[in-house]
């Protein structure tokens, strides 16, 4: 999943205001940090904030209320997360009634360290405070400090309507929040609470009101978002209905759990065409040891066998995966596996992180951190390399070929125009290439670093 994630606004078309934008409603800016779900997270505040009587804005200068929707999965994004909240700070000086706020998985994790690192810090809201957010709001500006970060069994945002600050035609529908893996390392199942389904009911409102506003792809959203269930619905069936969607013509899912990716799932994706043929499959480790001692629940033969089934229903499927290094007890053998997992798999891209003790974890608390800085620091460099080699033969077997490119909107550079493939590549086509939410057709004539041009 990407770290930071860029909340753009394109010449797509826009979700309708959720209030009429009044200018004298007071100013809100929020920045958001980590994963999908956080992205899909602001967009319910955004929608709450907007049904409070607030109003957003795209620069914190202009902001009465800076809300940070932060992410603690790894230390790198929490120093982020501190480092911009003081940066915000200055514009305290044009206006000392300002409110800065955190939201999100740091808040749990770091409710009682906020007084003493950030003190100018006034409101703190948990990933399942979001109904009330703009109470909690409300409460900061008439000088209160204001802490909610209850994690709730069952809060699902039943019968909100998010307003998201998207492209307009790719839009996030969350199906499960929380996580009940409990992977050894991981900061989730504490920071989000426990794993709920969202009921199919809401879950097809939601992708039905995405397609009246015109999006074209729905990514269906979860930590693990395989293990779906509610009632007698599972992750299969749920796929099979957001299918039937008119005008919904591609859907995504992220990120699957290894373990929980059932042979009905599998057949879904490989008789469905409307669900891409792309998914990321987080490995974390080649070695068996680790993987154990991660709690994943797989070996890695189990994984790479998953991944022959996969390509084998799914033709041109594009994989991609986290990887960790430097995990408690990892050794140069351990470490060997993973790089020799990486070349039997030959993923199509990945993200690599270093292993950072989170301090609630079952790693923090029962196993040693003690893989040398600088050995998880040639780890990384070592699994980047690989995958480098691996993203760009990945590319380079994209030329020539035909696909089917969703029109996003434009670059950022501003001088072509940005698609998406099935494969989740992103492509580059001509300025005029077409409008936001066209599907063309492109023929792949070259690679950059990070996209397929079809120029
Ligand atoms: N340290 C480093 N990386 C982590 N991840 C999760 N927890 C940690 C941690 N404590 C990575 C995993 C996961 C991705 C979202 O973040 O690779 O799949």
């Amino acid at each position: 999943m990407a770290d930071l994630v860029q909340l753009r606004r394109s010449g797509a078309p826009q979700p309708p205001e959720t209030t009429q934008a009044d200018p004298s409603a007071p100013a809100v800016y929020l920045e958001t940090f980590g994963c999908q779900m956080n992205a899909a997270d602001s967009a319910l505040i955004s929608g709450q904030l907007g049904r409070g009587g607030y109003r957003a804005v795209q620069d914190p200068a202009e902001a009465d209320v800076i809300l940070i929707n932060t992410c603690a999965i790894r230390e790198k994004a929490e120093d982020r997360v501190w480092g911009r909240t003081s940066q915000l700070l200055k514009h305290r000086a044009d206006n000392p009634d300002l409110v800065i706020g955190i939201t999100g998985c740091m808040a749990e994790h770091l409710k009682d360290k906020v007084a003493a690192r950030a003190p100018y810090i006034s409101l703190v809201a948990g990933p399942d405070s979001y109904r009330s957010i703009a109470e909690l709001v409300d409460r900061a500006r008439g000088g209160e400090s204001v802490v909610d970060v209850k994690l709730d069994k069952e809060e699902v945002y039943d019968e909100l309507d998010p307003h998201a600050d998207d492209d307009g035609v790719s839009g996030f529908v969350t199906i499960q929040r929380g996580c009940d893996k409990f992977c050894t390392f991981c900061v989730v199942p504490y920071t989000r609470g426990r794993e709920r389904g969202v009921a199919p009911r809401e879950v097809l409102r939601h992708a039905r009101v995405l397609a009246e506003r015109g999006y074209k792809e729905v990514v269906l959203l979860g930590q693990t978002v395989n293990s779906y269930v509610y009632e007698d619905v599972d992750f299969a069936a749920l796929l099979k209905t957001v299918a039937q969607i008119d005008g919904i013509e591609r859907i995504r899912f992220t990120s699957p759990y290894p373990v929980d990716f059932s042979p009905r799932v599998i057949e879904v994706m490989a008789t469905e065409p409307k669900v891409c043929p792309q998914v990321h499959l987080p490995l974390q480790s080649g070695s068996d040891v680790m993987l154990q001692s991660m709690r994943r629940g797989y070996s890695r033969q189990q994984f790479i066998d998953l991944v022959g089934a996969l390509r084998e229903a799914v033709p041109h499927l594009a994989l991609s995966t986290d990887l960790m290094v430097g995990f408690c007890g990892e050794t140069d053998e351990d470490h060997a596996q993973t790089l020799s997992a990486m070349r039997e798999v030959r993923f199509d891209s990945a993200f690599m992180f270093k292993y950072s003790d989170r301090g609630i974890t079952y790693a923090s608390r029962k196993l040693v951190d003690d893989v040398p800085p600088e050995v998880k620091g040639a780890r990384l460099r070592d699994v980047i390399e690989l995958q480098e080699e691996h993203t760009h033969a990945s590319h380079n077997a994209q030329v020539g070929k035909t696909v089917d490119a969703l029109i996003l909107g434009t670059s950022k550079r501003g001088d072509k125009t940005l698609a998406c493939a099935p494969t989740y590549h992103k492509v580059l086509l001509p300025l005029g290439a077409g409008e936001p939410g066209d599907l063309v057709r492109a023929t792949i004539s070259g690679t950059t670093g990070h996209s397929l041009l079809a120029l």
